[in-house]
């Protein structure tokens, strides 16, 4: 099986959740930002798990990676802008025919997330969902993620391993 664990992450949070999945999901199974996540690397996948942080209610996009910029100043840790918006990166993903999941990183209040973009997205390219979009919880605005999370993370990429059996 051909899995691959995509994220968008400005602050570090989203990418650990990223790796734990992948970790979960079983040796050699890559976490691949969505700078490195290109139409070859994720060409013919089995299974594509996709997630970002929530920004603004919503999926991260190339305005809010804007915003985000015009404001650095604000946050104690500096942002990496280096990636494409999980936005962008969805309007590009070529057409395949695996399954998918998506995530999002965020904290605990939130009305709205990320995860109904993602999925809209990933059915456009004709994925096809196998389990339900998973929230992992971070402390602040910059997190860090809450304690558990990585161990959640962990379980949810052996729990998605299993179902793709
Ligand atoms: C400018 C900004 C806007 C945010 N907006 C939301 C939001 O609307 N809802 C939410 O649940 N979390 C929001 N957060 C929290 C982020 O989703 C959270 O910190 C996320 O884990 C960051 O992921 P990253 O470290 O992978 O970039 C916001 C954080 C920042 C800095």
């Amino acid at each position: 099986m051909k899995a691959i664990v995509v994220y968008e992450s400005i602050w570090g949070n989203t990418a650990a959740v990223a790796k734990a999945i992948a970790q979960g999901i079983g040796t050699g199974t890559p976490a691949l930002s969505t700078a490195e996540a290109s139409a070859e690397a994720v060409a013919g996948a089995d299974l594509l798990v996709v997630g970002s942080p929530v920004f603004a209610f919503s999926m991260p996009r190339d305005m809010t990676l804007k915003s985000i910029e015009t404001n650095k100043a604000r946050y104690k840790k500096a942002p990496d802008l280096s990636q494409p918006s999980m936005s962008s990166w969805l309007a590009k993903l070529p057409r395949g025919n695996g399954r998918a999941a998506a995530f999002e990183t965020r904290i605990w209040w939130s009305p709205r997330g990320a995860t109904t973009d993602i999925e809209n997205g990933l059915a456009r390219a004709g994925y096809k969902r196998l389990a339900k979009p998973q929230r992992f919880i971070v402390e602040g605005g910059e997190g860090p993620l809450r304690e558990c999370e990585l161990d959640k993370a962990k379980a949810w990429g052996a729990e998605l391993a299993q179902a793709m059996k």
